[in-house]
This record gives C-alpha cells, sequence and structure tokens, in this order.
C-alpha cells in the first residue's frame, strides 16, 4: 500500500484539519510528518468545533491509528493540554495515538529564543507563532536536540539542564529577561503525560502498516510557501512543508508515495510578515476576513486576505507533485459580485508566470477578472447544484493547473462537503 499526503499549497490555514476529519473515513492511519504547535488545525461536527496543534486530525473517529512522526516537534504542555481537552470530550487516545521516539522536545526555553530571535529583528521580524518552532528545529540540525526517546533515559533530566543552560547563555546575549523555570513544572508534568503514550519506532512501524495493506493518509501542517527551501524566504517556518517532507517526516521511501492531495482556498490568506503579492489591504480584504472568519486559529492574528494567486498555486503543485486537488471556503465569495485570480506577475517592468528569488521587489499582479455566482452554497450537497458561474471559476482553475478539484468544501462543517466525481 502507498501513502497518501495531504497538504496545504498556500500560507498555511487552508482548511487541512476539516478536510483531513471528512477523509478520515478512508483511511486507517493518520500521520502528522512536519511542524508542531506552530499549526492549528480546525474541525468542525454537530456544532462542536475543535482546534489541534501537535495531534493528528483523525482522532474523532474511532479505531483509527493515530501517529505523530519523527519531523513533527512536541510542546509537552501544549501536548498536555490537548489530550486534556479532548478527554473531556469523551475521546481517549491512550490506545490509538502513537508518538515517534525520534520526534524532537520544545523546551520551555526554546520558546524564549523565539521570542527573543524575534524581538532582536524589530520590524523584518518574521511573525513567528512564538511556540519555539525555528529553534528546536536549529537544535535538531545543530544535533543538540532533545528527542521523545530520550525522556525515559536516567540522565534526562541532566541532558535538559544542560540543553537549557546552553540556551541562558544565548539569551544573556540578547538580554533576555528570561523566565524559564516559571513554566519546567508544567513540562515536567506534559513529560509524564508523553509516557502514558506508545512511543514507537515510526519509521519502521509505518512501513509495516503499509506492507499490512493499511490505508495511510499523512497529514501536513502550515503551507507550500512557508516551506523552509521553496517559501518566501525567511518569512517561512522551518521545517519543509513540501511532500518531501512526508517521507523524511516519517521514514517513507518517495516511492511509497501514493496520491498528494493539495489543498487551497478560493482566495489566499497569510498570517505573520513576508510578501504576499495579490494582498488587499482595502475594504475587499476587510470583506473576506470578516467572512471567512479569518483569524488565526493559534495566535488569534488577524490573516491578512487576498485573491487566488495561480503563479504560487501551480508552483505549490509542481513541487508537491499534486494528484488531486481540494478547494476550501469558496462560500466566503458567495456576496462578490467580482473575483480576481493573479494569472501572472509583473516583476521590474517584466511579466512573469513563475515565482521570483527576490521577494523585495515590487511585485504586481496581473488579474483575470470572473463574475461572482451571487447566491449562497454553504448548503448545497452535490456537484449538480453548485451555480453555473462558481463551476467556470473552478473549471478555470482546472484547466490552468492541469490537476483536477475532487473536493469543493462550502463550510467549516463536516458535511459542509461536496465530493466531484
Ligand atoms: P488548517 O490549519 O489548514 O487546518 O486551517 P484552519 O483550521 O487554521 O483554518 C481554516 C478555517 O476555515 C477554520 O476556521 C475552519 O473551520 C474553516 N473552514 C474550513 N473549510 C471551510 C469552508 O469550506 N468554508 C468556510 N466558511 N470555512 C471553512
Ligand atoms: P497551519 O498548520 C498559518 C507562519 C507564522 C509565521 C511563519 C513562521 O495551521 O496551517 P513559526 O511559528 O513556524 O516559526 O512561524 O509561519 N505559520 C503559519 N501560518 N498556518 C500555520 O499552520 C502556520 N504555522 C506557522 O505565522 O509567519
Ligand atoms: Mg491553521
Amino acid at each position: 500500500m502507498k501513502a497518501d499526503v495531504l497538504l496545504g499549497l498556500q500560507w498555511g490555514d487552508e482548511g487541512k484539519g476539516k478536510v483531513v476529519d471528512v477523509l478520515t473515513t478512508s483511511y486507517d492511519v493518520i500521520a502528522r510528518f512536519q511542524g508542531g504547535p506552530n499549526a492549528g488545525h480546525s474541525l468542525e461536527f454537530n456544532n462542536i468545533k475543535h482546534v489541534l496543534h501537535t495531534i493528528p486530525s483523525g482522532v474523532f473517529h474511532k479505531d483509527k491509528i493515530n501517529i505523530i512522526g519523527n519531523g513533527v516537534v512536541i510542546d509537552p504542555i501544549i501536548f498536555a493540554s490537548e489530550i486534556e481537552a479532548l478527554t473531556k470530550m469523551g475521546v481517549s487516545l491512550e490506545a490509538t495515538l502513537k508518538i515517534s521516539k525520534k520526534a524532537h522536545l520544545i523546551l520551555p526555553s526554546h520558546r524564549e529564543l523565539d521570542a527573543a530571535s524575534e524581538a532582536s529583528k524589530g520590524k523584518a521580524k518574521i511573525g513567528s507563532t512564538l511556540k519555539g518552532i525555528g529553534p528546536t528545529y536549529m537544535d535538531k540540525t545543530g544535533r543538540n536536540g532533545l528527542r521523545i526517546g530520550d525522556i525515559i533515559r536516567v540522565d534526562f533530566y541532566e541532558r535538559y539542564n544542560s540543553l537549557k543552560n546552553k540556551h541562558k547563555d544565548i539569551l544573556k546575549q540578547y538580554n533576555y529577561n528570561s523566565n524559564i523555570e516559571q513554566h519546567e513544572e508544567a513540562w515536567f508534568k506534559g513529560i509524564e503525560v508523553i509516557k502514558r503514550f506508545e512511543l514507537i519506532d515510526s519509521e519502521v512501524e509505518i512501513n509495516q502498516l503499509l506492507n499490512k495493506g493499511k490505508r495511510f493518509l499523512a497529514e501536513g501542517a502550515q503551507g507550500s510557501l512557508l516551506d523552509i527551501d521553496f517559501g518566501s524566504y525567511p518569512y517561512v517556518t522551518s521545517s519543509n512543508t513540501v511532500c518531501a517532507g512526508a517521507c523524511t517526516g516519517l521514514g517513507i521511501a518517495p516511492s511509497r508515495i501514493g496520491e498528494v492531495l493539495g489543498i487551497f482556498k478560493a482566495y489566499c490568506t497569510r498570517v505573520g510578515s513576508g510578501p504576499f503579492p495579490t494582498e488587499q489591504e482595502n475594504a475587499t480584504g476587510e470583506e473576506m476576513r470578516k467572512i471567512g472568519v479569518e483569524f488565526g486559529a493559534t495566535t488569534g492574528r488577524p490573516r491578512r486576505c487576498g485573491w487566488l494567486d495561480l503563479v504560487a498555486l501551480k508552483y505549490a503543485i509542481m513541487l508537491n507533485g499534486v494528484t488531486a486537488l481540494i478547494m476550501t471556503k469558496a462560500d466566503v465569495l458567495d456576496s462578490f459580485d467580482s473575483i480576481m485570480i493573479a494569472t501572472a506577475y509583473k516583476v521590474n517592468g517584466k511579466i512573469t508566470n513563475t515565482m521570483p528569488f527576490e521577494i523585495d521587489v515590487p511585485i504586481e499582479p496581473i488579474y483575470k477578472e470572473f463574475k461572482g455566482w451571487k447566491s449562497d452554497i454553504t448548503n448545497l450537497k452535490n456537484e449538480s447544484e453548485l451555480p453555473i458561474l462558481l463551476l467556470e471559476y473552478i473549471k478555470f482553475i482546472e484547466s490552468e493547473t492541469g490537476v483536477p478539484i475532487t473536493i469543493v468544501s462550502v463550510g467549516p462543517s463536516r458535511d459542509a462537503t461536496i465530493i466531484r466525481k
């Protein structure tokens, strides 16, 4: 069996949590492969809204295996609070959630380093979620990190202190007013919560599950335009969010990747700093934010909003080898008279349809205008009910990208989902 991958094609928050929850019925195993509590994946069913940060979005379905892969970074405090919230909802995961021994730990001092680094950058700050993601991946690649498998070692506490003290020295150079000890009690309690779960050699178990024919879905976090290599560097996250990240973040060979499901919003959003060529810093953007409730699921920050960007979308499709597209939040555009799609950029007077290396030059999008469908699509259940003007919008994207849009999401809840043939 091959592993399917679902990942975001924009700057995150495309609706991955909702769609993974919908698709989980067709899979046996759901696994996260990168990122950490910078992610906020929202799910909605039976009028319950829930946001997951570290835990895969398959957890609301009984008898599914959920795996946190080696490529993920885990903050025990946030993990424990997620488990507590799920337990209160009657979801018990001790038997079904497994954690890779090779996943790295976010220490309280990593969070302080994130904050200190951002403060030192002033106006050039990344707009990090301040969850300690960058510093934790830096320690991973710098070969200093602490991993989940280390928590059962007898010298874990010494290892923890040694890394914390290294961080304290760096924090002094930043003149950062450190308060690490305040969070340590909760952090070590979180470590005890993690110990209640099965800690596994995930790469081995995952390949065994695939050998046994289990249907496997890898759930991406963030989006392709936040990828450490291919995003708008340095305004990116610190992991490979593209499909290749599923191979390194789970220990799956590239030849074992099956379908690549690329998810995008019918428009675009971005939280944090960095280029956003189709951004609408005007009444149009405000309208998108208001109707789409575009506020961060992790930080609550207002999301920047703008039109769909085909240059960026095609780039993301190329990087990931997307085999099927999923479009979310078309319903947010229900009341718009006209809707734009950027089909090319004008950079330094030249028209281009590839992503420029330089991100500090002005990029002028070239738009194609579409007439709005001006009807409420939130209660539609079948493709045949979709307004013709929305179908035109969909068909244009399909013909430009060469990839079929197989799912159209028309609302936040599980049942607001149209599967196309
Ligand atoms: P993720 O990080 O990709 O999982 O996305 P988020 O959960 O951060 O943000 C997506 C937001 O849009 C959430 O509030 C979802 O409940 C909501 N959402 C998902 N799909 C749809 C949709 O088709 N229409 C509308 N209106 N909201 C949606
Ligand atoms: P999900 O999985 C949207 C953004 C931050 C910031 C940059 C770096 O919910 O789609 P980091 O904390 O990773 O160092 O922040 O990346 N960012 C996200 N934006 N959705 C996310 O996750 C994000 N995770 C990080 O806003 O610009
Ligand atoms: Mg999100």
